[in-house]
């Protein structure tokens, strides 16, 4: 790895031989509580798009100050992205926010995570179900081809209280079919419906309600969920996990896991106050 000299933006203290050092190659705020940012890959990373990392920064005891964070970008990509919260008092995201091209972040080389292919059986249709940063897992499962090698029909569920706060995913989704490594592939097959829940949208309601009234099946004029056809992965606040959990599996799926792949796998977008 390379060890370059660098000044912290967020402390204006200089860097020198950070442990896991990656640079930063790109930022955009998209509100201001929301931000993406792009930085350089090591060449030893392998990754399975949808796994997390831990990355950060220098904390103020000289020890790494590290949060985990899902990849956004897929496996194939040169670099790595990733979508950020900006939390006003977070020890974390307090600083990241002000991080710009030409700084250095900590990353730590060891994906993990469950929202991957090999957690789920074979299926039909997969349906990625999201609410706030929680898409970060699907901006990466989206753009791999083996999600649309591995099944006919992709349906991604974002809702925000902002149509604001849907920005991020909206251009993603837009950029998908002019891509020129996924496009063919994506074209047809990747539906998307985002929904607010605080401000009037062109579609509003939480996920759970648009599964249980059925709503989201009519407005897409396709099949309900079902074992047979259906799988799903999760990522959201642990309420929106621990109620879409229940509503799958009143539609007959089942949660499994990279040990015992069944119809759905879950994960959680953040670790809630106390929680
Ligand atoms: P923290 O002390 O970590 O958090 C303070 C409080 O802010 C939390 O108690 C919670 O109430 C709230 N909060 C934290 N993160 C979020 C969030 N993402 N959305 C809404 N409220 C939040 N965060 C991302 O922004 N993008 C990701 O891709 C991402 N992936 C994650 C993957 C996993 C498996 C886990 C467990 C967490 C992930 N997080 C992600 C959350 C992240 O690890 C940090 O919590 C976040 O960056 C804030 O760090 P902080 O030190 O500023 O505040
Ligand atoms: P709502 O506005 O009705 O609470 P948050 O910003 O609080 O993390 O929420 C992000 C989105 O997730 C909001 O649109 C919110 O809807 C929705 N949401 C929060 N909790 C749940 C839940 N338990 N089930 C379904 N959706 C939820």
């Amino acid at each position: 790895m390379t060890q370059t000299m660098a000044l912290d933006t967020a402390t204006a203290l200089p860097v020198v031989a950070l442990p896991d050092a990656q640079t930063v190659t790109g930022v955009r705020h998209w509100t201001d509580r929301l931000f993406s940012f792009r930085v350089t890959r090591p060449k030893s990373l392998r990754f399975r798009s949808g796994e997390f990392v831990m990355i950060g920064l220098p904390g103020e005891n000289g020890k790494p100050l590290l949060r985990a964070y899902s990849i956004a970008s897929p496996s194939w990509d040169d670099e790595l992205e990733f979508y950020s919260i900006k939390v006003p008092d977070g020890p974390l995201t307090s600083r990241l926010q002000h991080i710009q091209p030409g700084d250095q972040i900590i990353l730590r080389p060891k994906p993990v995570g469950t929202l991957v292919h090999d957690a789920l059986l074979p299926g039909r249709r997969v349906w990625f179900l999201a609410t706030g940063t929680g898409i970060a897992p699907f901006a990466s499962l989206m753009r791999d081809p083996e999600t649309y090698e591995k099944f006919e029909s992709v349906v991604m569920m974002h809702t925000c209280r902002d149509m604001a706060e849907l920005d991020y995913g909206r251009a993603l989704v837009d950029s998908l079919e002019a891509d020129p490594l996924i496009g063919e592939m994506v074209a047809g097959k990747l539906i998307y419906y985002p929904t607010t829940t605080r401000q009037p949208g062109v579609r509003m309601g939480r996920i759970t309600d648009n599964l249980i009234t059925g709503k989201v099946f009519e407005d897409l004029q396709i099949a309900p969920m079902n074992r047979d056809n259906d799988r799903a992965m999760i990522c959201g606040s642990l309420a929106f996990n621990i109620d879409v959990n229940a509503v799958l599996e009143s539609f007959g799926l089942r949660e499994g896991a990279n040990s015992e792949p069944l119809e759905y796998v879950v994960e959680r977008a953040f670790v809630g106050d106390g929680i």
